[in-house]
């Protein structure tokens, strides 16, 4: 009988995570002879982590914040989409080689067709500069959106990222910074931030001024609808919570991983609001 192979989604803080439920479920439904596991780690553990994917040890990783920059030292190759984020949410072995990849790009671009709305030409607006934003504003760019602003409580962290990000990727200016609290004219908001994690945080932000027709999207999935969520539904807006994103780049890593696309159902969806 083969060896029972070991995949792993690591982290700091790691205990929230969900991708465990997932991702057992879909091996099992898949009949495929592997478990996924979840394990907190350190900044120094990094380097004998990918080594021990380089050695079989591991089959292969999810990587969550706060490390999906740090890890990048140590892999070997990496994807476009992760070259131009500086972010690895995954890792595989190929031909002996670790490789990076990003599913949280596509993940956020599956999400966004879902929702029907419309992002070519839109000024987006970001809350946050964490983990998750590298990859929601090479997303954004694909998507053909005409305007990005970035919005951080510690406002160098926005200015970083735009600067890197214009470097990568972009010729004109198509990323600005504003100063935390200030609410420029957009179409769509996103929050990026963790503030919503736990249900009573709210934004400082006053949200009651802006006009109809937007677009709320919040990387939160848990709980269901954030205050900046229902803040966004009681001025008459569309909303969206990051619920199918996370789905959808875990079904992403299981295809690089498996060579097999998961079926993403009811289960899932149950699964997640546990
Ligand atoms: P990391 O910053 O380690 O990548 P993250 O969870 O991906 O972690 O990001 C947290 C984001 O939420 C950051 O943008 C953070 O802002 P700072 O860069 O100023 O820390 C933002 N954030 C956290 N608490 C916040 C608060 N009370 N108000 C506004 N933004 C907050």
């Amino acid at each position: 009988m083969n060896k029972i192979k070991k995949f792993l989604v690591i982290g700091n803080p790691i205990n929230h995570s969900l991708s465990p439920e997932l991702q057992n479920y879909w091996l099992k439904k898949n009949n495929i002879n592997a478990i996924y596991d979840k394990q907190r780690l350190d900044i120094d553990d990094l380097r004998d982590f990918v080594l021990k994917i380089k050695s079989k040890e591991i089959a292969g990783a999810n990587i969550t914040v706060p490390f999906k920059k740090e890890i990048i030292p140590f892999i070997d190759k990496l994807t476009p989409e992760s070259e131009g984020t500086d972010s690895v949410n995954t890792i595989l072995l190929n031909k002996g080689e670790t490789v990076g990849c990003n599913t949280d790009i596509t993940g956020f671009e599956k999400a966004i067709k879902e929702t029907n709305y419309n992002f070519v030409k839109k000024k987006v607006l970001i809350l946050g500069a964490g983990g998750v934003v590298p990859s929601i504003i090479f997303a954004l760019q694909r998507m053909g959106v005409k305007h990005i602003i970035l919005s951080n409580r510690t406002k160098l962290k926005a200015e970083e990222l735009r600067n890197s990000y214009k470097k990568k990727n972009f010729n004109e200016n198509i990323i600005t910074v504003v100063d935390w609290g200030e609410l420029p004219n957009f179409d769509v908001i996103i929050n990026a931030t963790s503030v919503g994690l736990e249900r009573d945080q709210k934004l400082d932000l006053d949200f009651s001024k802006i006009e109809k027709g937007k677009f709320f999207y919040d990387v939160i999935y848990n709980p269901k609808e954030t205050n900046f969520l229902k803040a966004g539904k009681q001025l008459g807006n569309q909303t969206e919570n990051g619920k199918k994103m996370f789905i959808y780049q875990a079904a992403e890593a299981f295809k690089i991983w498996h060579k097999v696309e998961p079926e993403i159902n009811e289960e899932i969806n149950k699964l997640l609001d546990k």
